[in-house]
């Protein structure tokens, strides 16, 4: 009975600890990882000798300070603040790292090599996890890594001050030299450099301790596999971490870039018109995010496979039609029904593909929640009174600022494709009203762009389109939702508006 109670007591106690972590802007899988990490770091600082209530209390404290100050910084409000939200996976990321980290620690603690000259930092994986975090998440996130979790070691008293240099040296030198890394190759480029820092680092705190000259060769020589053999774990690890966590790192991306794979070719083959929208929209998305500093890459990328889920019933979309417009036989809800499913059968396509969930965000994304204008037009005229809702894309308002961006270089594609003898001042006036249309219908609210950074996507979409402008048919723009069209038998006026 006792027994059962003091399990239950163990039960609840972990069920709060779960629920206090979510508090902090956490989801239930990354409460449940965060609560391990602060399981064993935890067991990590008060490993030592600790039979001295004095000592126990304040490594306690120390241990929670430090902890609070991880959870922070690693947790999504605060990384809100650090450019963006963090997405599940890399919160799980990031606490499986931190665990594996700590555990490692707490077995080299007690090591003492060559005398206790040994930096026993030169054994910790440091730079392997600055690495795959600063490749998997961002070198941001990546430096601050390599501070705090030293940091911990340190203030555990596993590691001394002289070790804790080393791991600071190892750790930021790993999250620089991956801050531009396009190539695999480039990680093991970045291991050797590394594993000079380390040689450097541990040389000098071997001179400020007097070790004997007959260890310097050892040691050294440690220090620099170190570095090396971190940037060939990461290479090994990596595909791993990629693939079990659907990472947009920079080196899939890029491999997503060749629009050679499968699903582009049949998009380009079936569905022509789609797949020079989505080309198009590529161009507009990335030359914008380069200007608002967004990921250009993922802008890119996403914007070639946002419409992925037009490929099986293109002939339905207004970009493929040449003579023959579909929907003039249709009802005006089956239209809608249609046209929406294009997002869901993309997301579906997406997720069978093994895309990056970044990517498969901004294909669930690219229309928000917004209206199908046309057909609601349509069906107002038709049925007198209908459900708004019904005509509704059933997506999600952009959550990223480069997910916003491939929502407007869409809307503003779809729409200037139909702008006659356009010019400058035209196309500001024009695209600053679809901009206005996105931002008072609520679709930007959740991306964290300002008015300054939509100032400047307007700038970088006019000077594109500029360059690569043709002009076709007028668009007829409907501007009042509740007021039909003359006449709905006409084709929708873009590609999926
Ligand atoms: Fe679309
Ligand atoms: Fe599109």
């Amino acid at each position: 009975m006792k027994k059962n109670n003091s399990r239950e007591d163990q039960k609840n106690l972990v069920s709060s600890a779960i629920d206090a972590v979510k508090s902090t802007g956490f989801s239930k899988k990354q409460a449940a990882a965060t609560v391990i990490s602060f399981v064993i770091s935890a067991a990590l600082f008060l490993s030592g000798k600790n039979s001295e209530p004095n000592i126990f209390f304040g490594r306690s404290a120390q241990f929670l300070l430090f902890f609070i100050f991880f959870i922070f910084f690693a947790g999504r409000r605060f990384a809100g603040m650090l450019g963006r939200r963090r997405t599940e996976p890399e919160v799980v990321l990031l606490s499986i790292l931190s665990a594996c980290y700590f555990i490692a620690v707490f077995f080299v603690r007690n090591t003492k090599m060559f005398d206790g000259y040994m930096p026993v930092s030169i054994i910790l994986p440091t730079a392997l996890v600055v690495m795959l975090v600063s490749i998997s998440i961002d070198a941001r996130l990546g430096m601050i890594i390599a501070l705090i979790l030293p940091l911990g070691a340190f203030l555990s008293g596993c590691i001394n001050a002289q070790s804790y240099i080393v791991a600071i040296a190892s750790g930021a030198s790993s999250a620089l030299l991956l801050r531009r890394a396009r190539r695999r190759m480039d990680m093991v480029k970045a291991g050797v450099v590394i594993g000079v820092v380390n040689v450097i680092s541990a040389a000098s705190v071997l001179l400020i301790q007097n070790c004997p000259f007959q260890f310097y060769l050892y040691i050294l020589f440690w220090a620099a596999v170190n570095g090396v053999a971190s940037g060939m774990l990461v290479l090994g690890f990596l595909p791993v971490i990629e693939n079990a966590l659907h990472l947009a790192t920079t080196f899939r991306l890029i491999e997503l870039l060749d629009t050679g794979t499968p699903v582009l070719r049949r998009l380009e083959s079936s569905a022509p018109g789609t797949y020079s929208h989505s080309m198009m929209v590529a161009n507009l998305a990335e030359a914008a995010c380069n200007e608002i500093g967004g990921n250009a890459l993922l802008a890119r990328v996403g914007a070639y496979y946002h419409d992925i889920g037009k490929i099986d019933h293109p002939e339905y979309f207004v970009e493929n039609q040449k003579l023959y417009n579909k929907h003039n036989e249709l009802n005006p809800r089956l239209s809608a029904t249609i046209i929406r499913s294009h997002v869901k059968l993309g997301i579906e396509k997406g997720r069978a593909m093994g895309l990056p969930n970044d990517v498969i965000s901004i294909i669930a994304e690219h229309h928000g929640n917004s209206l199908i204008k046309w057909f609601y037009s349509a069906a107002l005229k038709k049925e007198g009174n209908v459900n708004m809702e019904d005509f509704c894309y059933p997506g999600n308002p952009p959550r990223s600022r480069e997910s916003a961006v491939v929502m407007l270089a869409d809307v503003t594609e779809a729409a200037t494709r139909t702008l006659e003898k356009p010019t400058v001042a035209r196309l500001e006036k024009f695209i600053g009203d679809l901009f206005s249309d996105k931002y008072a219908t609520g679709q930007l609210s959740e991306s964290a762009l300002t008015f300054r950074d939509m100032e400047t996507i307007k700038s970088s979409f006019v000077r594109v389109l500029v360059g690569f402008y043709h002009s076709r048919i007028e668009y007829p723009k409907v501007s009042k939702i509740d007021t039909p069209p003359a006449s709905p038998s006409s084709p929708p006026p873009a590609s999926d508006q």
